[in-house]
């Protein structure tokens, strides 16, 4: 039997509505988490075949629900900071706490694929999984002012107002987790990718600036920092499996161990500290 090691804690999960977002709700409410998953789109993984085929109700919040916690979702753009204030003070009225914090929403593309027409091939047939967001990005010399504002707002941002809009609570209660999500292009520097590499960093550093003030209340911030995941955004990258030591992409469940990890009692001498997730690939040197 599994232990449910998280019954009676509050977990939010910021972008679970798909992806690795989902993943990390189904994780922590397998512990007994309650789980409030917020997202712009809660229905966000309708889009992507293969986030589609792996769900097992409508939303995300029914399925967490299917496993026996309360659950609620609430569909707001992150990227307001008055908005997560009000997501977490409704999460707090609602479900009485707030214990754990995951800021996970963002993404490197320019558009989300539930924002534009589905790209067809020559019989009209939709194309799924295409890795269009690493082109569209900008270079560090020549970024569109709308790439620059829209990457930075939805990753780096989002997970600084959410982790102020959580902060009162924890130092009230003294006692949190919190998990921000950084990634390898977060970590190493590389001419293209940006300004979602330098969003990625940002994170990386507010991480332990954050950490440093949290913890005479008992609070952990830790980051992760996956590499190459199969997500239904990214498509299916396992071609790349030769230049990871492990010798495969990761998944899903490889983030989502990390995180129950740095969520239950296992990390409680952790934190300002950054998990890269990537098979060995990074920090070689
Ligand atoms: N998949 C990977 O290989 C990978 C690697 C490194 C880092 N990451 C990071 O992990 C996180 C999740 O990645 P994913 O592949 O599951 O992405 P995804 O696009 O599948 O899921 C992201 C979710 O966040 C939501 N979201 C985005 N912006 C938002 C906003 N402003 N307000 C509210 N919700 C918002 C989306 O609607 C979506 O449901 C992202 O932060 C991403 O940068 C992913």
């Amino acid at each position: 039997m599994t232990e449910k090691k998280l019954t009676g804690k509050v977990a939010m999960i910021t972008g679970g509505a798909r992806g690795l977002g989902r993943g990390y709700a189904l994780r922590l409410a397998g512990l007994g988490a309650d789980i409030a998953v917020v997202d712009r789109n809660l229905r966000s993984a309708e889009v992507y075949k293969f986030e589609k085929q792996q769900m097992t109700a409508d939303t995300v919040v029914e399925e967490c629900r299917a496993l026996g916690v309360r659950a609620l979702g609430m569909e707001v753009d992150l990227t307001n900071r008055a908005a997560n204030e009000k997501s977490v003070a409704d999460i707090v009225a609602r479900m009485g706490h707030i214990d754990i914090a995951i800021c996970n929403a963002g993404g490197g593309t320019v558009t989300f694929a539930d924002e534009r027409e589905p790209e067809k091939d020559a019989s009209g047939k939709p194309i799924e999984g295409r890795m269009v967001d690493l082109g569209l990005t900008g270079t560090p010399a020549d970024c569109p002012q709308h790439m620059l504002t829209r990457v930075l707002n939805n990753n780096l941002m989002t997970c600084m107002y959410t982790c102020m809009a959580v902060a009162p609570y924890m130092k009230a209660q003294k006692s949190g987790k919190i998990v921000t999500v950084s990634s390898t292009a977060g970590i190493q520097a590389s001419p293209g990718y940006h300004p979602y590499g330098v969003a990625k960093a940002a994170i990386i550093h507010y991480t332990r600036s954050l950490s440093l003030e949290l913890a005479p209340f008992n609070i952990n911030v830790n980051c992760i920092a996956p590499d190459i995941i199969r997500t239904g955004r990214l498509g299916d990258r396992s071609q790349l499996a030769a230049m990871i030591p492990l010798g495969r992409e990761g998944t899903i469940e490889d983030c989502a161990k990390v995180v129950e990890f740095l969520v239950t009692d296992l990390s409680d001498y952790i934190t300002g500290k950054i998990i890269a997730i990537d098979g060995g690939r990074c920090d070689q040197r």
